[in-house]
Order: structure tokens, then C-alpha cells, then sequence
């Protein structure tokens, strides 16, 4: 029996998996906070803030009833101030329409202030075992190498080839392990520069390694 895609970034990740604050047992409210605070900002960054938002709004419903102010007090320093208004907006939200509790499917998730198609697919996955992809700049470097994407970043048929490759290659029922194994490989191994293709668990699969064309993948979006 041959050894799928999924099969081998699944092992890799059960070796390798970043030990991150907000894995293991996840409280879907955490990995929301945690989603959003990472989409323009890096790990190392995140983890303090991400601690010192939990500990100031334990639950959603502190979020909800929260100043505007003390939470964009909180958010000072990480940026993108529009992520905290939409996180504070989104909590009140989901108390009204939800009952406070973050709604487990992908349509309802997505009627939320700033949860788009990736933040849905990453809540749905990691925190509701729902077999849906995500797709991030990680992901979509790591996905482009992998199969060598010739469409630019951003583009609509670049985007749409990635969404169905992601979609492809995902194992039901581990898709939230999936997705961020993804993300793991693409922040720790296939990075944007210097990727250390020689400790990749895919290296025999990727067809930009093979071409040694690494660094023409992704094709950037034309400016
Ligand atoms: N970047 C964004 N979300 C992440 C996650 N869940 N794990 C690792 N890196 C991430």
C-alpha cells in the first residue's frame, strides 16, 4: 500500500506538531481569538497577547460586554485594529444569534464579523472535526511547490485550483491536524526563502523540488 500525501504530512506532523498555546483540548472560542490574532501576525508575537485576551475575557460573553476600549487596549501593538472591532463586534453576535456559544458549521460561522472562508475553515476543522480545507499564505506556498501552481497568487483560477487541491488531499477526519500541519511545514520547512527541502516530508512528491524551481513558486500576484 502506498503512502498518500495526507499519510506522510499527517506522520510528519504527529513528530514535529509546534507545541502553541491554544492546541490540544480546543475551546473553539481560544482557536477563534487565537486564528484571528495570527493572520497578520506571527507566532511569536501572538502568544503573549493571546494569554493576556484570555485572561481578560475568559469567555465570549466577557468579550461581548467588554468597552470597545479595553479592547482595543488590549490589542495595542499587534495592528490591524479592524481584527479587535470585529472580534468585539462578532462576540456580541454570537451571544444574540448563537446563544454565546461559536455556531459548529461553516454557513453560520461565516455571518460573523471578520470570519471569512479561512478563519470558518480553520474554527470548522480544528475545533468541530469537520472535514473542510483552509487555505492560508502558508499553505498556499507549501500547496504551489508541492504541485507546482503556475497561477499567481490571487488570482481567481489560482485560487480556485488551491481551495480544490487542499480539498483533494484532506483525510476525513483529520482535517483540523491537516490544515495546520500545512501550516507547520510552510512556517518551519517550506518557507519563502531558503527552504530546507532536504528535511521535508514530501520532498519526493513536490514537483517544484523536482524542477529545482522552489523559488519560482508561488507565482506572485502581478502588480
Ligand atoms: N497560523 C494560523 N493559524 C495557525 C495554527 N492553527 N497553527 C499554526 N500556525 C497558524
Amino acid at each position: 500500500m502506498t503512502l498518500t500525501i495526507a499519510d506522510r504530512l499527517l506522520h510528519w506532523y504527529d513528530q514535529h506538531r509546534r507545541q502553541l498555546p491554544w492546541r490540544g483540548d480546543p475551546d473553539p472560542y481560544a482557536v477563534w481569538v487565537s486564528e484571528i490574532m495570527l493572520q497578520q501576525t506571527r507566532v511569536d508575537t501572538v502568544i503573549p497577547y493571546y494569554d493576556r485576551w484570555l485572561a481578560q475575557f475568559p469567555a465570549i460573553a466577557d468579550l461581548a460586554a467588554a468597552s470597545l476600549e479595553d479592547v482595543l487596549k488590549l490589542w495595542e501593538g499587534l495592528g490591524y485594529y479592524s481584527r479587535a472591532r470585529n472580534l468585539h463586534q462578532a462576540a456580541q453576535q454570537v451571544v444574540r444569534d448563537f446563544g454565546g456559544q461559536l455556531p459548529n458549521n461553516l454557513q453560520d460561522l461565516r455571518t460573523l464579523s471578520g470570519v471569512g472562508r479561512y478563519t470558518a475553515g480553520a474554527i470548522a476543522s480544528i475545533c468541530f472535526d469537520l472535514d473542510e480545507p483552509t487555505l492560508d499564505g502558508n499553505i498556499r506556498r507549501v500547496l504551489s511547490r508541492l504541485f507546482d501552481v503556475v497561477e499567481p497568487l490571487g488570482s481567481s483560477q489560482g485560487d480556485r485550483i488551491l481551495w480544490e487541491l487542499a480539498r483533494t488531499h484532506l483525510p476525513s477526519g483529520r482535517a483540523g491536524d491537516y490544515n495546520q500541519a500545512w501550516m507547520d511545514l510552510g512556517a518551519t520547512i517550506c518557507t519563502p526563502r531558503n527552504p530546507q527541502c532536504e528535511l521535508c516530508p514530501l520532498r519526493s512528491d513536490c514537483q517544484a523540488y523536482g524542477l529545482g524551481i522552489q523559488s519560482d513558486r508561488p507565482v506572485p500576484k502581478p502588480r
